[in-house]
C-alpha cells in the first residue's frame, strides 16, 4: 500500500462504471482552490507574462488557453466528460446541437463529395442536406430509414460521409449502426452517428463502428432544459479538423451553457434508467388504448427494429411517440388537456414533454416534406421526464377521455 495522494475525480487508470464516470470525469484539474464544483471561468481571453510562454500555448507545445472562441477551461470540461462517456479520443463542444452537425458536415466535405443519409434524420439536420449542402455541389443521397439494402447500395456507389440517426427523430427508427458502418468503411466514408436519442448510457456508437459520435447536448446530456450545447467525439485525426473549422467560425459553447451541461451530466445515469423504465411502461399502455392507432418505441416487442435495438443498446430512451385515430385534430384536443407536460419543441429533460412534429422536430418542414419523409401529421412525440410514471399514464389517460 502506498499513501500517493489523488485528486478527487483523477480517474487515469481507473476502469469505473458510466454512472461513476458521469458524476466525476473531466474535472479534477479544474477544480481550485478546493472548490469541489469547476468554475465557470467568464474571460474573453488568456494573458502570459512572457512572450515565450504565450507562443509554446499558442502553438500547442504546452497546455494553457489563448481566447475562448477556441478553449475555455469550463468548456474543457464538459468536452472530456462527453469524449470519457463516448469512450473517445478527442471530443469538441458547440453552441448547439446543430452547430455540432453543421460544422462537422462543412468541415469534412468539399464540393463534388456525396454524402449517404436518410429521409427521416431531425428536421434541421435534413434542412442541412436538402437546403444548404447543394448549394456547395455537394450531393446528398436520403434513403429510406428502413431499408438497410437500399443504404448499403447507396453507400456501396461512393461515398465520402455516411451520417445515421439512430433512434430517429419522432418516429423510433433504429439502424443497424455495425452494419451500416461495415458498409460506410468499405466505400472509404467516415460514418458519423447522432446519438443524442440514445445517449451515452444507452449506447456507444464508437463501438459499434461509428467513427464521429454527435449529440445535441440540450436534450438528455444537460436534462434540464436550460441550457444549449452540442459536441463531436471521436478519433483526433477527425475530430482535429471539425475543432479547426469551429475555432474559425465560432459557434463555441458558453461557459455557463458548459457549466450546466456538466452539472446536469452528473444524474445522467439515474435520469436515463429511468426515462427508459417509464418509456417502456407507457408505451406498453398506450398500446392497449382504442384511441391510439399505433405507438413508436424500440424497446416494445411490435417494434419493426426491436431485434436491432436489442443488439445495440443498452436501454430503448426516454422518447416514444404514438399516432392518434382522428389525425392532427385527434392531436389538437388531446395535447391541452396534458397537465404534467409542457408542450413545447424539445426533449429530454426532467419533465415530461410532448408535441407534434408540425411544431417540433420537423418545424422547418411543409406538410408535403413530413410527408415525404414518412412522418405522420397525427404524431405525438412524447419525451417522458423523471415524474412517477404512473402519474404520467393517469395524466394521459384523462387526456385521451376527449376522444
Ligand atoms: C436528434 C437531434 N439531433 C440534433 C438536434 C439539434 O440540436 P440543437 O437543438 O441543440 O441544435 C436535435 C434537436 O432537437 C435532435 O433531436
Amino acid at each position: 500500500m502506498t499513501d500517493e495522494k489523488r485528486s478527487p475525480g483523477d480517474l487515469s487508470g481507473e476502469q469505473v462504471s458510466l454512472s461513476t464516470r458521469a458524476v466525476w470525469a473531466g474535472e479534477s484539474e479544474y477544480l481550485v482552490q478546493g472548490a469541489t464544483q469547476v468554475p465557470v471561468v467568464y474571460s474573453a481571453a488568456y494573458g502570459y507574462p512572457d512572450v515565450d510562454t504565450w507562443i509554446e500555448v499558442a502553438t500547442g507545445r504546452r497546455p494553457g488557453h489563448i481566447y475562448s472562441r477556441n478553449t475555455n477551461p469550463t468548456v474543457q470540461v464538459f468536452e472530456q466528460k462527453i469524449r470519457l462517456l463516448e469512450g473517445a479520443r478527442a471530443a469538441t463542444s458547440f453552441a448547439t446541437g446543430m452547430a455540432a452537425i453543421s460544422n462537422t458536415l462543412f468541415a469534412l466535405l468539399s464540393p463534388g463529395d456525396r454524402v449517404v443519409s436518410v429521409k427521416d434524420t431531425y428536421g434541421g439536420t435534413s434542412r442541412i442536406f436538402l437546403e444548404f449542402l447543394p448549394r456547395f455541389q455537394i450531393e446528398v443521397d436520403l434513403c429510406d430509414t428502413t431499408d438497410h439494402e437500399q443504404i448499403e447500395a447507396a453507400i456501396a456507389r461512393g461515398c465520402r460521409i455516411v451520417y445515421l440517426e439512430s433512434p430517429t427523430n419522432p418516429t423510433l427508427k433504429v439502424m443497424d449502426i455495425p452494419r451500416l458502418a461495415e458498409a460506410g468503411h468499405r466505400a472509404g466514408a467516415t460514418v458519423v452517428a447522432d446519438n443524442t436519442f440514445a445517449t451515452p448510457i444507452n449506447q456507444n456508437p464508437l463501438s459499434l463502428g461509428a467513427d464521429l459520435v454527435i449529440h445535441s447536448a440540450t436534450k438528455f446530456l444537460g436534462g434540464h432544459a436550460d441550457a444549449m450545447g452540442g459536441a463531436v467525439c471521436g478519433d483526433p485525426n477527425l475530430v482535429e479538423p471539425i475543432f479547426h473549422f469551429r475555432e474559425i467560425t465560432g459557434a463555441s459553447l458558453d461557459p455557463m451553457s458548459a457549466y450546466l451541461l456538466v452539472r446536469g451530466m452528473k444524474t445522467l445515469s439515474l435520469r436515463v434508467h429511468r426515462q427508459n423504465e417509464s418509456a417502456l411502461r407507457i408505451a406498453r399502455w398506450l398500446q392497449a388504448q382504442p384511441a391510439v392507432e399505433a405507438v413508436f418505441y424500440p424497446g416494445l416487442e411490435t417494434h419493426a427494429n426491436h431485434e436491432i435495438a436489442l443488439r445495440q443498446m443498452r436501454g430503448f430512451g426516454g422518447v416514444l411517440s404514438f399516432m392518434l385515430r382522428g389525425g392532427f385534430e385527434a392531436v389538437k384536443r388531446v395535447l391541452p388537456r396534458l397537465r404534467l407536460a409542457h408542450r413545447a419543441a424539445n426533449l429530454g429533460a426532467v419533465e415530461t414533454i410532448a408535441g407534434p412534429p408540425a411544431t417540433t422536430s420537423h418545424v422547418e418542414c411543409t406538410p408535403q416534406q413530413r410527408e415525404a419523409m414518412g412522418i405522420p401529421e397525427g404524431l405525438i412525440r412524447y419525451s417522458v421526464g423523471i415524474e412517477d410514471a404512473e402519474d404520467l399514464i393517469l395524466d394521459l389517460s384523462q387526456a385521451l377521455e376527449v376522444l
